[in-house]
């Protein structure tokens, strides 16, 4: 077995895993957010160690396997988080998470600083959510933490680092700082230069399936696996939910629709610049990238919209009728900005919309049309991703999204592609699993691993009609964002 721990926002997750990909048993375990001010959120990255030595403690007493059954372990992680550790390793305050948006300032003062060259190096913009305009903030706010700080992790990275004793972060969550130069895989001196921050705060980068030591004595004993057990480094939550829908080599694309919805295409071309449009990341396997769009309420608008005007009504039974109404619900536009937008508009001020309102439509029209509008944004998604030359026939859907079939089939047609639906979802932590099962050496290479683990269970093809009617009120969805910037 391997075990995948996906250390999420919410909770962390092990999850054991056998030779042909399948999940024997796993355990989760949550903790705290803290929002102690508007726009903040944080962790206690205590809570992170405590919760994953206690995923694995259940784990193992559920599953009943023997310590020396594991072959390895690995992490996925929530991305961006800061977490700044003295020099015997202890955080020196609560981590500062992806989703907290304190930062703008500090986004505006990189850009101004750096201009086009972060874009060559980065490949990203400055958005709140990443590590450097975190570390910019307590330069500025807590400067005598800075000046205490030995090194900065990565969530994940802090937890490996509990566990083995070992500090190390590895290409596809550091190229989420905004200080890795992701074509070079290296550190940027010239960005951690120019915001004068010694370059000596950036830990050692390994690939994901490298070996980041073995398990403490004292933690395999708590949680009940074997010392020394191999733990490999893993890989930002995205690029191993990549992994896990076997999006492993050009042409293969992935929408992947929970809270939020990401559409996630494989590049293998280092040089690109996007300008920004959308992420450029490492991936988790060896020299890889991905491009990815994101977005930021895509189930969530979909459950907003339940909780707010359907009752007590269950998701099936909202959108038990929506297969009846026809492509564009009758005339009824949604626009899902309901907390702002990331992908293609990086705009947290713009709000939602319902248009073209008829006192004949009924509560299903509206559900269709939240579906509709949320694949219309990840729609955007995919042209920049075909904006940049891929073509893109073929989308593999995971989570929320790829379980109900009229859905999917409004992904086929939206995006003017083939959609596969896979037998079994294990999302990040199957990507963790991965990294570990390649990283002990079960396989040659990634691709075998996701030959044998990843199975298809069904494709949904694009309806000619249904796409050309879809065309049209696209180009009108895309006009929404424009007419309604100004209103609030
Ligand atoms: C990616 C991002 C989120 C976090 C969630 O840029 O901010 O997907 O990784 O864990």
């Amino acid at each position: 077995y391997v075990i995948g721990i996906d250390l999420g926002t919410s909770a962390v997750k092990s999850a054991l895993v056998d030779r042909e990909g399948q999940v024997a048993g796993e355990h989760s375990e949550s903790y705290p957010l803290m929002r102690p001010k508007p726009g903040y959120s944080e962790q206690n990255p205590e809570d992170w160690v405590e919760g994953t030595i206690r995923s694995l403690e259940r784990l193992i007493v559920k599953t009943g396997i023997q310590p020396s059954q594991v072959d390895g372990i690995s992490f996925s992680g929530q991305m961006h988080g800061l977490v700044l550790v003295d020099g015997d390793g202890k955080p020196l305050r609560p981590a500062i998470l992806w989703n907290d948006t304190r930062t703008t300032a500090q986004c505006r003062k990189i850009e101004s600083a750096l201009g086009e060259r972060l874009l060559d190096i980065a490949r990203n913009k400055a958005l709140e959510g990443f590590t450097l305009p975190k570390l910019l903030w307590v330069q500025e706010n807590e400067p005598e933490l800075l000046e205490q700080a030995k090194l900065f992790l990565l969530p994940k990275d802090y937890v490996r680092f509990r566990l083995t004793g070992e500090y190390a972060t590895e290409y596809s969550d550091a190229a989420g700082t905004l200080l890795l130069d992701a074509a070079a895989k290296d550190w940027s001196a010239e960005i951690a230069q120019a915001f004068n921050l010694p370059l000596s705060l950036c830990p050692p980068l390994t690939e994901s399936f490298g070996q980041t030591g073995g398990l403490l004595p004292e933690i395999a004993e708590r949680a009940g696996l074997a010392p020394g057990t191999k733990v490999f480094a893993g890989g930002a939550d995205n690029a191993c939910g990549a992994l896990g829908a076997g999006i492993l080599g050009e042409g293969r694309t992935m929408c992947s629709i929970g809270t939020s919805g990401v559409v996630l295409s494989y590049e293998s071309d280092k040089t690109l610049n996007l300008k920004g449009s959308a992420h450029f990341f490492n991936h988790a396997e060896k020299d890889g990238y991905y491009i990815m769009g994101v977005t930021l309420a895509a189930g969530y608008s979909l459950t907003w919209f339940k909780e707010t005007f359907a009752g007590d009504k269950s998701f099936d039974d909202l959108l038990a009728g929506i297969g009846d109404i026809p492509a564009g619900s009758g005339g009824l536009l949604f626009t899902p900005y309901i907390v702002g937008e990331r992908t293609p508009h990086a705009d947290s001020d713009i709000r939602g919309s319902f248009i073209g309102m008829d006192s004949g439509h009924s509560l299903t029209h509206f559900a269709r049309a939240v579906l509709e509008g949320i694949t219309f944004s990840l729609r955007e998604s995919v042209d920049i991703v075909r904006g940049a030359g891929k073509e893109i026939k073929e989308i593999v859907s995971i989570g929320g999204g790829a379980r109900n079939p009229d859905w999917l089939q409004m992904q086929a047609d939206i995006f003017n592609a083939t959609i596969i639906r896979l037998e079994s979802e294990q999302g990040p932590a199957l990507g963790a699993a991965m990294l570990a099962a390649y990283g002990a050496g079960w396989f040659g290479s990634l691709e075998e691993c996701a030959a044998a683990f990843i199975r298809p269970a069904g494709a949904y093809q694009p309806n000619p009609e249904q796409v050309g009617r879809y065309e049209g009120i696209y180009s009108l969805y895309q006009d929404v964002y424009g007419q309604t910037r100004e209103l609030n």
